[in-house]
């Protein structure tokens, strides 16, 4: 009998835009609000915000070369690529398989996955499926928004809340967990309390001359907020029982970062330490989708994580969707990076792009052929 596969995380990525907003620069902006309010009922003090030409597949690159390069891998060796966004670059193509041809995965798979904010936890979820069931070994999982592009710039209650970025990891097939347990949820009764109503199939962009639906996000924030804090515990819990685990074992929570208030409320019902409860909210504000594995880098960054601790991600968002995943640390964080890993990235990256260019080159010369054939048959 064929031994049980499992996935491990590898390695693991990273990236926000360069431009910093502050609470203040609201207040500049004329809004009616204060750092004082932002602060004492979010917790967050800043974001990063992307430039009006850098696309959410941008970010998602940057993030996927950060954990290809620190598992020592290319991304020719990559199965599946998927991308965890509600903001993809198009509606189609999806914006993974714009990440798997920069990244030069030619035999890899790509798809987008859409659960909001939830959205990495559900796709890390589902990888790890495809690798327990054999179907891949080597899958790489990102979740990067850019959620500031449908903000409304005069609601108070929504604009102060969310940042851009990307994060990521890289799962491997491996003969012990990796991945624990894990679980996945949804309540589409609450599917219009936060909400991009515009844009889609039931709001059109084309709307044969009735008005448009706004393409702005919309929140009932405290009904939220009530329903996360249970979600999330409950979510957690799950995947704790599941793997066997107490409470007490946990050894890292990173929840979702939305609100610090959400966090502090959710880590007090799992009757967990204060200082086991990983947050950074205070400066990326609620990156959605990319919320959790850029908290996760950052956690391996301040060496809180080591191999062997269990690890609970546990997420919310839009939909209403939630997931959570228990994981057992099984990496060695390296204390240097080899001094030529960025090179061979850039030189296989640029290759990559080379075959890209050929590729499309050559199906441009067989279609004049097909035409010619065609033309004289
Ligand atoms: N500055 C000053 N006052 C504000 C601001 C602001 N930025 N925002 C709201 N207020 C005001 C409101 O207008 C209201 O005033 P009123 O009493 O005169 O009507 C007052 O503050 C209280 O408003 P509430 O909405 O009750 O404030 P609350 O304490 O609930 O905080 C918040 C609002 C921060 C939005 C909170 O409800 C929250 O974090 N909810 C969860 C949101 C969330 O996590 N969303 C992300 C989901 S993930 C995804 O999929 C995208």
């Amino acid at each position: 009998m064929a031994a049980m596969q499992y996935a491990q995380i590898a390695g693991w990525g990273m990236y926000v835009p360069s431009t910093v907003i502050t609470n203040d620069a609201f207040v500049r902006m004329g809004l009616d609000t204060s750092d004082d309010w932002i602060t004492s009922r979010t917790g967050i003090e800043q974001r990063y915000l992307v430039g009006l030409d850098e696309a959410t597949s941008d970010l998602a690159i940057k993030a996927g070369l950060g954990a290809l390069a620190m598992a020592e891998m290319h991304g020719s060796e990559l199965d599946l690529v998927v991308v965890a966004t509600c903001t993809p670059d198009h509606v189609m193509p999806s914006t993974a398989s714009i990440v798997q041809n920069k990244l030069g995965a030619d035999g890899a798979g790509a798809l987008d996955m859409n659960a909001a904010c939830a959205g990495f936890v559900y796709a890390l979820s589902m990888a790890a499926g495809q690798i327990e069931s054999g179907r891949a070994a080597t899958v790489l999982v990102i979740g990067a928004d850019e959620l500031s592009i449908y903000l409304n710039w005069k609601d108070r209650n929504t604009c102060i809340l969310f940042g851009d970025g990307a994060g990521a990891v890289l799962l491997k097939a491996a003969d012990e967990p990796g991945i624990m347990s894990s679980t996945m949820g949804s309540d589409g009764s609450g599917a219009g309390l936060l909400t991009i109503p515009g844009g889609g199939s039931r709001h059109r962009v084309n709307s044969n001359g009735r008005k448009p639906a706004p393409q702005f996000l919309t929140m009932n924030g405290p009904q939220v907020f009530r329903w996360a804090t249970q979600m999330m515990t409950a979510a957690a819990e799950h995947v704790i029982t599941s793997s066997g685990l107490k409470p007490e074992e946990i050894d890292l929570f990173i929840p979702h970062q939305a609100n610090m208030r959400i966090i502090e409320s959710t880590a007090k019902r799992l009757g967990l330490d204060p200082d086991k409860v990983f947050a950074n909210v205070d400066r990326y504000g609620n990156t959605s989708a990319a919320s959790i594995p850029i908290a996760l880098c950052e956690a391996l960054d301040k060496d809180l994580i080591h191999v062997g601790d269990n690890i609970v991600l546990t997420s919310f968002g839009a939909g209403l969707s939630w997931a959570a995943v228990a994981v057992r640390w099984s990496a060695e964080i390296p204390a240097q990076r080899s001094p030529w890993a960025p090179f061979r990235q850039t030189f296989e990256t640029r290759v990559a792009a080379v075959r890209s260019v050929l590729r499309r080159q050559q199906r441009r010369v067989g279609t004049v052929i097909d035409e010619t054939l065609h033309r004289d048959s």
